[in-house]
């Protein structure tokens, strides 16, 4: 194992929209088997990585990240140690996360952070291993690091970390919506299971393989295919959802969904453009939205240990 002369290296990861999300009734540990329609969204955490006396994590980014946790409950030491599993020799590091995805709003990025951390750390520490390795390195950290790693469009089975990397490229154009409230994803799974049983939600219907396989996504036609089986009830215990989601279609949104399990809101556009537009039209109204579109790509290094971009830059400030 050889070790590259550098001293901070730099990966980032996409955050994530459910295109597609059905969900199962509960196996018996509790957790409901996905069938999802992944889409990596062009809105990245970026996780730098340096050799440091003490292990030491620090965190900025867009918007509130007092919610990341900076000790060692944070997935990223989850993912360092997963990698100290596959040999690695463990050494102190200063993980610095700078966040452009929401934080708990349902789009990843705390698996985002996980998968960066994965591909940062295997560069510093010149592990060498390849997308396979990492795919197992990243299973157990949670359902999304996988996707996270991948990006792209993919079909997800299981709880999310059975991928299916579908070949070829929706022309997405979304408004991310922020939300200042918070929802708890396993109240938003009870929800669901409680209102299943009482006949407030339809009962599974896990169809999305098939839309994949029809290849109805690459139609264009997303506004006829998007779906959510969390959607419903996201709303029901966050009523606030609701005016956003109004004023996106009112802002000309072709269609406005839950994005996984809440709060965070997308909205589907025709091109960039529009989706501009209407991303100003919400930020009028003072609501926190953005526009982006979708990504080929998953994580990756943003600085190559091998040129001499990766050499010292200034430390994050802490
Ligand atoms: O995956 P994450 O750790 O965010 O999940 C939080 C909780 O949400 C789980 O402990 C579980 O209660 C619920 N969950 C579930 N089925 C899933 C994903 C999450 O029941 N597929």
């Amino acid at each position: 194992m050889s070790t590259p002369d550098v001293w901070q290296i730099t990966a980032r990861a996409p955050a994530k929209i459910n295109l597609v999300l059905r969900v199962g009734l509960p196996d018996s540990t509790g957790y409901h088997p996905l069938v999802t329609v992944f889409q990596a969204i062009d809105l990245w955490d970026e996780v730098t990585v340096t050799p440091s006396e003490c292990d030491l994590l620090t965190v900025s980014g867009l918007g509130d990240v007092s919610g990341v946790p900076v000790d060692d409950s944070n997935i990223v030491w989850r993912a360092v140690v997963a990698l100290e599993a596959r040999g690695a020799k463990r050494t102190p590091l200063h993980i610095h996360l700078s966040k452009q995805i929401p934080v708990a709003g349902g789009m990843a990025g705390g698996s985002a952070d996980a998968a960066a951390t994965l591909v940062a750390v295997n560069a510093l520490w010149g592990l060498g291993l390849g997308s396979h390795d990492l795919h197992q390195a990243a299973v157990p950290l949670g359902a999304d690091v996988p996707f996270s790693l991948l990006g792209g469009l993919a079909l997800g089975e299981g709880r999310g970390e059975t991928l299916t990397p579908l070949d070829r490229e929706v022309p997405l154009h979304v408004v991310i919506v922020r939300s200042s409230f918070e929802l708890s994803t396993p109240a938003v799974y009870r929800e669901l299971d409680g209102g299943r049983e009482s006949g407030s939600y339809s009962h599974p219907h896990l169809e999305a393989r098939d839309l994949a396989s029809m290849g109805k996504l690459a139609s264009g036609d997303l506004v006829h295919v998007v779906a959510n089986d969390l959607h419903d009830p996201a709303r029901a215990l966050q009523p606030d959802i609701d005016r956003v989601l109004s004023a996106a279609t009112e802002a000309g949104a072709l269609a406005a969904l839950v994005s996984g399990s809440g709060p965070t809101v997308w909205a589907l556009c025709e091109s960039a453009a529009h989706a501009q537009d209407v991303s100003s039209t919400l930020v009028s109204q003072g609501i926190d939205a953005m526009p982006s579109c979708a990504t080929a790509r998953g994580a990756e290094l943003v600085s190559d240990p091998s040129a001499p971009t990766a050499s010292p830059r200034v430390p994050p400030s802490r």
